[in-house]
């Protein structure tokens, strides 16, 4: 049976900007931000607190965090202590730590191994526990790694129990590099549910560059999964997964659950509206189902 209700997590602003070389300014991002709000967003990943020398595109995370609406949980990441501490002198009221099941690409995403910042994380999330901000913990490289290959289900399942014992809020489990199966999605978030269900929130973070991220939702429904991370546009990739390319979009998932009778609360229409406004300001193509045939109406 699946869902009547269904979460969407954007991540437009965070994930789908993090990888575009040329900067975007404060007023476009805000633009794009409150259009997403405006489309009926309550829960947004919106920057990053990380080293704008890795990701010179987050720079100005103060500024969004500052200068953005207040809805729902607005999420912004944070690496380490230091993006903690500047997260919470932000006044975020949500915050993502984030690391990678591989070790190697762990390694070139934050420059530690994944032990090293696991136990570099555990103090930081008592700490923001202990100051009653959310926290999600993002797995990153939950199926395949671009470095390793195939992951094995134990070592996710692992990693997750350590952050649930860390006492983390939520989960967003992640096909990073877009390699995922249907079948492996199943598999993978079936087991997450009958393990993790009952103490945290369970999401999926779906990469769609093989076009199997569709597929990879419905089977995670099947599976019991009612939260996703989704990108307006279909913006996105890590900067450090090479190969990758964009989230799963908005306008696509919600059209698919509307399509079939689930609820989002969110307007496909606006959406649409939210990537034309984005649209000018980055070198991806916008290829999604949703927007083009909002721009051919
Ligand atoms: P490092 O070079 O090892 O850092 O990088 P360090 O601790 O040695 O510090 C070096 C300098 O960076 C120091 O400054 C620090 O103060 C500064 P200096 O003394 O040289 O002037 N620094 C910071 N500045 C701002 N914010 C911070 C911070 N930390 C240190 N938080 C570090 C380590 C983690 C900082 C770096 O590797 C980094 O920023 N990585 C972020 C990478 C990133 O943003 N990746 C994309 C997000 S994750 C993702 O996309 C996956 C996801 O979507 C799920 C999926 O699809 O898989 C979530
Ligand atoms: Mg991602």
């Amino acid at each position: 049976i699946l869902p009547k209700n269904v979460k969407i997590i954007e991540v437009g602003p965070r994930d789908g900007l993090q990888n575009e070389k040329r900067l975007v300014e404060e007023k476009e991002k805000l633009n794009f931000i409150h259009a997403l709000q405006d489309a009926g967003i309550d829960e947004m990943e919106l920057t990053s607190f990380v080293s704008p020398k890795w990701v010179p595109q987050m720079a100005d995370a103060k500024n969004i965090v500052a200068n953005s609406k207040r809805i729902g949980r607005q999420f912004v990441l944070a690496p380490n202590e230091k993006g903690a501490e500047l997260a919470i002198e932000a006044k975020a009221n949500s915050i993502a730590v984030f690391v990678g099941v591989s070790n190697s690409f762990n390694q070139k995403n934050i420059n530690r191994t994944t032990e090293e910042s696991m136990n570099a994380l555990e103090p930081v999330i008592a700490k923001l526990k202990n100051e009653g901000i959310f926290i999600r913990g993002c797995i990153s490289t939950a199926f395949y790694c671009p470095y390793e290959g195939k992951i094995n289900k134990e070592d996710v399942i692992d990693l997750c129990r350590r952050f649930v014992t860390m006492g983390v809020d939520e989960l967003s489990i992640a096909d990073t590099i877009g390699m995922a199966n249907p079948l492996e999605s199943y598999e993978l978030f079936k087991l997450l549910q009958v393990e993790f269900a009952d103490e945290v929130l369970l999401t999926a973070h779906f990469h769609d560059t093989r076009k199997m991220a569709l597929a990879n939702i419905f089977a995670a429904l099947q599976a019991g999964i009612d939260r996703f991370d989704t990108s307006a546009g279909g913006l996105g990739g890590c900067p450090f997964a090479p190969g990758a390319t964009g989230n799963i979009a908005t306008e696509d998932v919600v059209n698919m659950l509307d399509s079939m009778g689930i609820e989002t609360g969110i307007d496909v229409e606006k959406v649409c509206e939210a990537v034309e406004m984005i649209a000018p300001y980055v070198s991806q193509p916008i290829e999604t189902g949703m927007y083009r045939l909002y721009k051919n109406r």
